[in-house]
């Protein structure tokens, strides 16, 4: 059905609570990217939350497919979310079975104008709740980090923790490349998502044997980083040639953020081919 008509109950607990869990994938002529890595994560997150969605994983699978061979999309952006379920607001469970819904519309990209001038970002103190690594509903905080980060004139949020160390961005991973062009991004210690776009930048940087570290980034070694660059499934790699006001770099994108770009996107085009 079109999505303006789609309809769920005021009584969903995901609506009350933000209590589920949801995953955000993109195909191209009709195959799921990266489908395992987002099947393995999503089991991950609802096995956290005790959610146990009536379809099976093979028939999600199946469902997801399906619409978006349905869309006909040559790109196609697909969103899937599943919550506790359908019961009154109160102490316990609810009675009804997790809510399975899903949508997909058409991906959109940026301009290569738009990628090279890169994005602003803002630093805040990371006030999330205690599980980020759980890809679950309670955004809020992000959502809120992030209006304040537009009211700023940036585009992206960036959390630090008490201890100033840098975990990640309002709805994606950070990364900062040091003068000696190394890459750094915080470790997935519980405080951070694991992104599946974090990973395949990992692995992309791994088999280029370009010199990447998974370790504490303090909030200083950030504000003097050569380059910083953000990644998520909507966003890929994205460059952050601002910080808090200041320019970081050349204020453009930089080599290494170019070169992981370039790595990444020939990985995408296999899997279109
Ligand atoms: C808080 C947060 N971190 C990181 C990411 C990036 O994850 P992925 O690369 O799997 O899209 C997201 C994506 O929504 C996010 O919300």
């Amino acid at each position: 059905m079109p999505l303006t008509e789609a309809r769920v109950s005021y009584l969903d607990h995901g609506y009350f609570y933000g209590y589920g869990v949801y995953e955000a994938c993109k195909a191209f002529a009709g195959k799921i990217y990266a489908l395992a890595e987002h099947m393995a994560r999503l089991n991950k997150s609802l096995r956290a939350l005790e959610i146990r969605p009536e379809l099976s994983g093979a028939a999600l699978r199946r469902c997801m497919e399906e619409l978006v061979a349905y869309s006909g999309y040559a790109e196609a952006f697909l969103y899937l979310q599943i919550t506790r379920g359908v019961g009154w607001r109160g102490p316990g469970r609810p009675a009804g079975p997790p809510f399975t819904t899903m949508f997909v519309t058409e991906l959109e990209s940026m301009s290569a104008e738009e990628w090279d001038a890169g994005v602003a970002a803002l630093t805040l103190p990371d006030e999330r709740w205690a599980h980020p690594d759980i890809k679950s509903l309670n955004l809020l905080p992000n959502i809120l980090a992030k209006e304040k980060a537009l009211a700023a004139g940036a585009q992206e949020a960036i959390f630090y923790n008490d201890r100033d160390w840098v975990t990640e961005a309002a709805s994606s991973n950070v990364f900062a490349v040091s003068a000696g062009g190394e890459i750094v991004t915080p470790p997935l210690d519980g405080h951070i998502l694991a992104g599946v776009s974090r990973l395949l930048v990992l692995r992309r940087a791994r088999a280029d044997k370009i010199r990447i570290k998974e370790t504490i980034l303090k909030r200083a070694e950030l504000a003097r980083a050569a380059e910083i660059f953000i990644t998520g499934t909507g966003a890929e790699i994205i460059p952050v040639t601002r910080l808090d006001g200041a320019q970081i770099g050349a204020g453009r994108a930089g080599t290494w953020t170019r070169r992981l770009y370039d790595s990444f996107l020939q990985a995408k085009k296999a899997f279109i081919a």
